[in-house]
């Protein structure tokens, strides 16, 4: 983790992203880039790439476990990848995302499970979505000294109830809506908020309003800064359903793929391992192990080495 990014903002110097230096990102217009990880690679990549915060997310339900949706992802799940994104990870900001189900029942439920990704997966802070009920459960895990990042808009955990998938805030009445959550979770103390599938012009309207950075997905330029999904901009998922606000950036799927195929070529050909990629011996090594396995005593006679 020592190479810098091509943006120069990479590499074992760097000071660890703090909240207040969100904060100081926002004030002087400098846009905040985060990208999920699920793992130790992915970790180590966010690294290199130099950027701002990684979001543990419970899309792992979808692009790493292979669900249709994140409802099923569990907190001792969603723990176990913090924690190997944690030990491949200095400098970005780390939050876990609080998994359906998680928080919900009640504010000791939810500080138990914001405590859980601190103390056993080493977060700086925790994420959860939706204004309503949730405005409460925010208001008591940063109480009990726990940072929040809230998420509103199109929020996947209750993505049923918003009639799938869909972009939020196309009418006032429920653009209105999402003022009204983004305000009320920075209120109650969350020291950023994700805004995700909304119109730009929407959150060009409601950013001036709010004082603590926003990272948009899916939710124009305007926002304080972007996140994406890792695996959908490395193009590490397939399929014809990727959301019109993922940007490719790179091809990884196709380039695995063939990276797999040519180690299956020369596996049934007989070309791996080539001479490069086996150990040698001693040949005087190799005639006494020979004349041993000739001789007679081989199965009753242990050896002494
Ligand atoms: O779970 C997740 O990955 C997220 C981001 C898309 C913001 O919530």
């Amino acid at each position: 983790m020592t190479a810098a990014s091509p943006s120069g903002r990479g590499g074992a110097d760097r000071p660890r992203v703090t909240i207040p230096a969100l904060a100081k990102m926002k004030a002087e217009g400098e846009p905040i880039v985060m990208v999920t990880a699920y793992d130790f690679p992915s970790a180590h990549v966010a690294e290199e790439a130099g950027v701002d915060v990684v979001l543990v997310g419970d899309t792992a339900a979808m692009v790493v476990l292979g669900y249709d949706a994140t409802t099923p992802v569990g907190m001792d799940e969603m723990v176990t990848m913090a924690a190997a994104v944690r030990r491949g990870l200095r400098t970005p900001l780390l939050i876990g995302d609080l998994p359906f189900g998680s928080y919900e029942r009640s504010n000791e439920h939810a500080i138990d499970n914001a405590q859980r990704f601190v103390r056993e997966a080493g977060c700086d802070a925790v994420k959860l979505e939706r204004g309503g009920p949730s405005v409460e459960r925010a208001r008591a895990i940063v109480s009990s000294g726990i940072p929040v990042m809230g998420h509103v808009g199109l929020t996947p955990q209750s993505a049923t109830a918003l009639g799938g998938f869909k972009t939020q805030g196309r009418t006032a009445e429920s653009a209105v809506q999402i003022a009204r959550d983004a305000l009320a979770l920075q209120a109650a103390g969350c020291f950023a908020i994700v805004v995700e599938a909304v119109p730009a012009a929407v959150t060009d309207a409601l950013l001036p309003r709010i004082e603590v950075p926003v990272i948009g997905i899916g939710a124009g330029l305007g926002t304080d800064g972007q996140v994406l999904v890792f695996h959908d901009l490395l193009g590490i998922t397939t399929g014809p359903h990727s959301p019109r606000f993922v940007k490719r950036y790179a091809e990884i799927h196709d380039r695995m793929v063939d990276g797999v195929r040519a180690y299956a070529t020369e596996v049934r050909a007989r070309r791996f391992p080539d001479a490069d990629h086996v150990y040698s011996a001693d040949p005087a090594e190799i005639d006494e192990l020979k004349r041993h396995l000739d001789s007679e005593s081989l199965a009753s006679a242990p050896w002494d080495w």
